[in-house]
């Protein structure tokens, strides 16, 4: 999967992202022997093909090309401009001119291989061979940095990839290696180090193996650069669209955000708000935004139930310092005190003018006993799809040269109420990582369709395989709404996070170690 930071931005100087036919991929040509004009001339070039190449080397750069530079001196240079990579995400490729030649021939650009590369070997510390590792991703502690990113995104392209193709065991095989991979104490230089751990299946040893021998994979090169992969991940990135959706529009021919907007008349409202704001929606959310927004509804949830509290959820509760939207969970230590509440918390941000978009889902009453209860991924809380309008700090105007320059943007909250006795696993599952991709959108007993609320399916997955454990080693369904003991024909009662792990027998992990 590419790092959110590198979606195209809008505004970025020589980044004109509405005509850069490429989407995932932003060239900087570095200078240090190729001097001004080659580098100008070359520019050129490649905007006139469709290629967006940044005037400045910044964390959306993907592809990094450099001419009659050593490896050596391409590390050298490298170490000399990049920050450290945030959580998550890798540095850019460093690539020999051959790779833009081949590239501008082609007319698109060419899947990298090991003779395009840029790289040298850096001996780093040896793991354990072989290593072990339990099972579930929910019985080891999974940090936000780890020490296997490259070759954890090249497992998640190629897990998102099958979901995208309805595949639902290949995500899973390809998403519980790659997660593995994030729990591992060091780096993996050589495979057998794999050797025996679970879950590692032929195929995922293949592409590790590719990447530790030559630092790409041809297999996750295609496939990023494939028409289908960049559309599904389009569509997929819009709010609204499931995969079920983007795969339609995709048989059907269509490609681009423009050829879904002339298809207006068939989009759900969702959808067209999805549109309407794609620009700021496809920006990463900072932690600073996420910060302002609680305050904001905190006050709104404080006018509305004096006394009910807001805790921010998701991601930025497990320490990501960016995400798609941001999650907040409501309660009132009083049961039944919650009952309404969200109808007048929305309301309370209407009359400030900040609703953009909001879809409320009330609170679905379900027997614990239905059967599709086992696979659920959605739950029965009550809970409000937003897209909400964040005022800029300082008044600064958003939106580059392309968007509309506006003192605000777009931001995807989704606010969820439980009462106090669903508290606790309401915050287990919201807190993440999340459940999903459900490739084909299985419909839920009571609950519409997958696709009705979608958000951007990644393979991360601490609260599927949390789930699964309960499932399969304790006999118990887990899910954001509650524990049932189907044997007992009862729900267990539970007061805090750290109770469900004990009940289930493991050791508590904080929401830090649940990135995986
Ligand atoms: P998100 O999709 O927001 O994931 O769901 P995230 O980890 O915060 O990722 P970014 O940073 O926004 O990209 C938040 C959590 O809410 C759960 C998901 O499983 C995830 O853990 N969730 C979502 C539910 O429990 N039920 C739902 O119906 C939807
Ligand atoms: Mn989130």
């Amino acid at each position: 999967m590419l790092p959110k930071r590198r979606r195209a931005r809008a505004g970025t100087p020589g980044a004109d992202s509405s005509a850069a036919r490429f989407p995932g991929v932003a060239v900087y040509l570095a200078e240090p022997h190729m001097g001004r004009s080659r580098r100008a001339f070359l520019t050129r070039l490649a905007l006139s093909k469709g290629f967006r190449v940044l005037d400045a080397y910044s964390s959306e750069v993907t592809h990094v090309v450099m001419e009659q530079t050593s490896a050596e001196e391409a590390a050298r240079w490298q170490e000399s401009r990049a920050a450290p990579p945030e959580p998550g995400c890798a540095r850019p490729t460093l690539l020999d001119i051959s790779w833009f030649t081949e590239s501008m021939a082609a007319g698109h650009p060419v899947p990298v291989e090991c003779r395009h590369r840029l790289q040298v070997t850096v001996p780093r510390k040896a793991l354990p061979s072989p290593v072990w590792m339990p099972p579930y991703a929910c019985q080891r502690p999974t940090p936000l940095t780890h020490h296997n990113t490259s070759l954890s995104e090249a497992l998640e392209t190629l897990a998102e990839a099958a979901g995208f193709d309805g595949s639902e065991g290949r995500v899973l095989a390809f998403s519980r290696a790659a997660s593995m991979l994030k729990a591992l104490p060091g780096p993996v230089t050589v495979l057998s180090q794999l050797q025996g751990l679970p879950h590692f299946g032929e195929h995922s040893c293949r592409v590790v193996q590719e990447l530790l021998d030559c630092g790409v994979c041809a297999e996750v090169e295609r496939v990023r650069l494939s028409a289908r992969y960049r559309s599904m991940k389009l569509f997929t990135g819009i709010f609204g669209v499931g995969v079920r959706t983007a795969d339609q529009w995709y048989r059907e021919g269509l490609r681009t955000l423009d050829d879904v907007r002339e298809q207006v008349q068939r989009l759900t409202q969702q959808q067209k708000a999805g549109l309407r704001y794609h620009a700021d929606l496809s920006i990463p959310v900072q932690r600073p935004d996420a910060e302002a927004l609680q305050q904001v509804v905190e006050a709104a949830v404080e006018r509305a139930l004096p006394g009910a509290t807001v805790t921010l959820v998701g991601g930025f509760r497990r320490g990501k310092l960016q995400g798609h939207d941001v999650d907040f969970l409501i309660t009132h230590p009083q049961e039944g005190q919650e009952a309404g509440l969200l109808s007048r918390v929305v309301h309370s941000l209407k009359e400030q003018g900040l609703v953009l978009y909001y879809q409320h889902r009330p609170r679905h009453s379900q027997e614990p006993a239905c059967p599709a209860r086992r696979n659920r991924t959605t739950d029965t809380l009550e809970r409000c799809f937003c897209i909400l309008r964040l005022p800029s700090s300082q008044g600064a105007v958003v939106g580059g040269t392309l968007g509309p320059r506006r003192p605000w943007k777009a931001v995807r909250v989704d606010l969820v109420v439980a009462p106090i006795s669903q508290f606790p696993f309401a915050l287990l599952g919201w807190t993440g990582s999340k459940v999903g991709p459900v490739p084909w959108g299985r419909p839920v007993c009571g609950v519409g369709p997958a696709d009705a609320v979608a958000s951007p399916p990644t393979p991360q997955h601490f609260e599927r395989e949390l789930r699964r454990f309960s499932r399969k080693e304790r006999g118990l369904w887990l899910n954001s709404d509650g524990l049932y003991d189907p044997e007992q024909e009862m729900v267990v009662h539970l007061a805090t996070e750290e109770d469900i792990f004990r009940h289930l027998g493991l050791t508590y992990l904080p929401p830090q170690l649940r990135n995986a």
